[in-house]
């Protein structure tokens, strides 16, 4: 071993013991996260790279963190990549380089910022009286925090139900002992007289200021700590309460100041073994137009958290679904909200009210309390014992999830990172409010608006207690499914669809689904033009994505994976249909050019099942390699002009697109029948298939032009397309021509192709093309704003509003129904006995 490297171990040994990264400055040097085979020693790379070794990165395991004055190379990547070129040249020999043990480097960019995920409400303070609050339940609980009773949504004096029902979990004696959550913002005021006694230091950091302590420093460092006390504040006599007053609460301080991924995934995974939940009420701008996903090393340190956080049951993560509703975002554009890993929460009002902010998407598990009718959530604010009455958005329903996970932990500490989704599943309630309500496989109701329903603590501790947890994950991927074809622009779409078979699941010893992943390339020239639609076997439709009305970007989707947890529970076998829209006639068009599906869910033999390897960035580069996968993908084209099948009666069950509307005339963005009129017809696979697919009741129109095919390998497996689905997707055709005045609709063709399990298939339509848009580039859009609040008051969007979407089409009238009438039994009971609810 050489001296330097002798040293470097020492050096390396002796930087490992501290804590903490020597503090970074941004402005003067550059900043490198390597990825180093554990045999190299860090300091000798940076001997010869000219380097300063700055230490390991705690966050991931083998990485280290260099720095160099700044400087416009990329030195680490350069010296790779010069090393590579001279071996090509044969400039030098084989024979080992120190480089040759990075496996993965990344020069540190400082990140737009994200935003915070709260709304300024519109307060109209009534005056009723807070006295009015369970006074048993405040002298059982010796409650004397003097605005708990403004605290409705703890405990809802005004419209009995519409709370978290939390108050009987208190009383059983569940209140957030032992767990600690970590609130990822702007700081925490650890000195808060609510905070202090629940403030854990060990869990907390600044890597804003690199300091010990959050504490908060700018003047609008006032969002963690409202946070905070949602979740932790305690039982004394300041404020109001935390949902889990006796948990311990810790801060890590990352939106108030320029930071960079390596930054974000040392804060996202801190101390994960003393942390149990992080919650993150900020995310990617909300602006309608942004499409971002953590880096690598974020998504990694999200990973190795989830792994061996909590003794291995991994952290909770909780993220805010994002408030750009009524900029038509959706929180599948956001790859924080539509990870796997998190649990994504969205809001809903005092009066179980959509409010005009919250984002809806198909990856968003539960809603919970939040802003909107004039009423916000009342919290802990910064200093000795100030209290706010302002705190609002999807940041304000995130930390009140954080708190009743905590009391499910509580009840349960064997909750592995996955039970709690189940739990959330099962037992969040879905309410009284049009959306497009859809009952799952597993009888739950799913809603895009409102994923599961509401949180319910006493629903959700109960079973908790009971549960047992599920098995370890297990997951299915499919082969890239190349389609390379044009999508027809207005209301028609193009499908493709791949065939899960029971022998695949088998052998990925896959047994239910809880989470689909679905990632996928459209080159198109206005990506908000897009959507996209997921179809289950069962017969589940996620809207996995929606078009977006200000998102200009030309360049469609790069491999963009898009999640839902609509399927939970599901077996997963049988026909995954994607169907790609290009919802606007306007020239703009573009090409579905591949995707690919993985299945994410309970394992069928625990012991077999190993431990999701950490992904890395070149996991997706396999596009065009041709599997031996026994799939394949046939393209199905349609012709221009095709005719619309004229389409036979109801089919019972098919959950899709039940959503309760008072017109057929209006649809929204979450109901646009999964259909369309196709036409479709598939093309010969190169060993086989006919041209013509469909069976002998449907017409075929113009049977495929250009035949293309993928085979993957040479494995057959046998699809049989039946009779029975024709039947079927005839019956819900007719049905859904009756309901909808869409005026196309979707058929899958028949697939006679037998050694298929995939295939794809093309709807109807006028089809465009246009220039293909370049791969590559744009993570990250333009930062478009410094602060949401302001954005929109809730008096410009006349506090409810989806544009263009269904929910104006239930009328504001029906609200202000519901809203009168609930107001006006609030008034009864505010006249009557404080003990309504029992
Ligand atoms: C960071 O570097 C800049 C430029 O060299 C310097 O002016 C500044 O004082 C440094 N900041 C800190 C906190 O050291
Ligand atoms: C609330 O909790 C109680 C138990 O305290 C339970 O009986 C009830 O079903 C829960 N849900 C609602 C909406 O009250
Ligand atoms: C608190 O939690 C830790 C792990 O999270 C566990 O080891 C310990 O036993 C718990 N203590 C109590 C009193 O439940
Ligand atoms: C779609 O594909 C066609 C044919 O390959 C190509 O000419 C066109 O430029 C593509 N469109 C876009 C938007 O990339």
């Amino acid at each position: 071993m050489r001296l330097s490297s002798l040293w470097g171990l020492l050096a390396a040994a002796s930087l490992s013991t501290a804590k903490h990264l020597p503090a970074r400055n941004y402005s003067s040097h550059d900043y490198y996260a390597v990825h180093l085979s554990s045999s190299t020693s860090p300091a000798a790379l940076a001997e010869h790279l000219g380097l300063e070794y700055d230490g390991p990165l705690n966050a991931l395991e083998s990485f280290h963190v260099f720095k160099a004055p700044k400087h416009n190379n990329d030195i680490v990547d350069d010296a790779v990549q010069e090393l590579k070129r001279k071996r090509r040249k044969r400039e030098v020999g084989s024979e080992f380089n120190l480089l040759d043990d990075v496996r993965f480097t990344q020069k540190q960019k400082l990140k737009p910022r994200h935003w915070k995920r709260n709304r300024m409400p519109e307060v109209v303070r009534d005056s009723t009286n807070p006295a009015d609050i369970q006074r048993d339940i405040v002298r059982a609980l010796q409650i004397t925090d003097p605005i708990f009773g403004e605290q409705w949504h703890l405990f809802n004096v005004k419209t009995p139900g519409n709370d978290l029902n939390v108050t009987d979990v208190w009383l059983q004696g569940y209140t957030g002992k032992n767990v600690t959550a970590c609130i990822v913002d702007d700081g925490l005021d650890m000195d808060s007289e609510d905070l202090k006694d629940n403030f854990f230091a060990e869990g907390s950091y600044d890597f804003n200021d690199h300091e010990d302590l959050p504490r908060p420093k700018l003047s609008d460092d006032r969002h963690g700590t409202r946070c905070a006390g949602e979740v932790s504040a305690g039982k004394n006599n300041a404020c109001g309460v935390g949902v889990a007053y006796d948990s311990k609460i810790s801060g890590v301080r990352i939106l108030s100041g320029d930071i960079t991924d390596m930054d974000e995934a040392l804060a996202i995974n801190y101390e994960y073994s003393k942390n149990d939940i992080y919650s993150c009420s900020w995310g990617p701008p909300d602006d309608g137009k942004t499409m971002q996903a953590p880096g690598i090393l974020i998504e990694q340190a999200m990973i190795e958290a989830v792994q061996k956080g909590r003794g291995g049951k991994g952290n909770i993560y909780v993220f805010a679904a994002g408030n750009g509703a009524s900029a038509d975002d959706n929180c599948n554009f956001d790859g924080y909200t539509n990870s796997i890993y998190s649990i994504t929460v969205g809001s809903i009002d005092k009066n179980n009210l959509h409010p005009y902010y919250s984002e809806a998407c198909s990856a968003q598990l539960v809603v919970t309390y939040s802003s909107g009718s004039g009423e916000a959530i009342h919290t802990t604010d910064v200093g000795a014992n100030k209290c706010t009455s302002q705190h609002g958005g999807t940041s304000a329903a995130g930390p009140i999830g954080v708190g009743t996970f905590a009391l499910a932990l509580e009840a349960n500490p064997e909750l592995s990172w996955r039970d709690m989704q189940w739990l959330t599943v099962m037992t969040a309630v879905p309410f009284d409010q049009p959306s497009d309500w859809t009952k799952t496989s597993i009888g739950k109701m799913f809603s895009h608006q409102f994923g599961y329903g509401k949180l319910d603590a006493w629903a959700i501790v109960e079973l908790a207690k009971t549960w047992t947890p599920v098995k370890p994950q297990a997951w299915f991927y499919s082969p890239w499914m190349h389609v390379k074809k044009p999508i027809p622009e207005g209301d028609t779409g193009l499908a493709s669809v791949f065939e899960v078979t029971k022998e695949m699941l088998k052998g990925a010893n896959f047994e239910r689904v809880e989470h689909i992943t679905l990632t996928m390339n459209v080159e198109h020239e206005r990506r908000g033009d897009l959507s996209v639609e997921l179809i289950s076997p069962d017969g589940m439709t996620s809207h996995l994505s929606t078009a977006r009305r200000d998102d200009e970007v030309a360049l469609g989707y790069i491999d963009w994976t898009f999640m839902s947890v609509a399927h939970f529970g599901e077996k997963g076998i049988g026909k995954w249909t994607v169907i790609v829209k290009d919802t606007k006639t306007n020239g703009k068009v573009g090409n579905f050019t591949d995707w690919k599906l993985r299945l994410w869910g309970e394992c069928i033999d625990a012991k077999a099942q190993k431990l999701r390897p950490m992904p890395t960035e070149h996991d997706d580069d396999d596009h065009d390699v041709l599997s031996d996968h026994p799939a394949h993908t046939t393209s199905v084209s349609v012709p221009p002009e095709s005719p619309t099948v004229a389409v036979p009666s109801d089919h019972p069950e098919r959950p899709v697109n039940q959503k309760p509307k008072p017109t057929a005339t209006e649809t929204s963005a979450f109901e646009t029948p999964i259909s369309a009129t196709i036409t479709a017809t598939a093309t010969a696979t190169a060993s086989s298939a006919p041209d013509n697919f469909l069976p002998s009741p449907f017409p075929t129109f113009g049977v495929s032009k250009r035949t293309q095919i993928w085979i993957y390998g040479a494995l057959g497996l046998i699809l049989i397309f039946c009779a029975s689905l024709a039947t079927y997707l005839f019956l819900a055709r007719r049905k859904r021509l009756r309901e909808s005045r869409d005026n196309y609709e979707f058929e899958l063709v028949n697939d006679d192709d037998d050694d298929a399990g995939a295939r794809t298939g093309m709807l109807a339509g006028q089809g465009g093309r246009r220039n293909r848009a370049r791969r590559g580039g744009e993570l990250y859009d333009a930062f478009a704003g410094e602060s949401d609040e302001d954005l929109l008051s809730e008096e410009e969007d006349g506090g409810y509003r989806d544009r263009d979407e269904g929910e104006e089409a239930y009328g504001e009238e029906n609200f202000n129904e519901k809203f009168n009438e609930k107001g006006s039994d609030a008034g009864e009971s505010n006249g009557s006995s404080s003990d309504r609810r029992t």
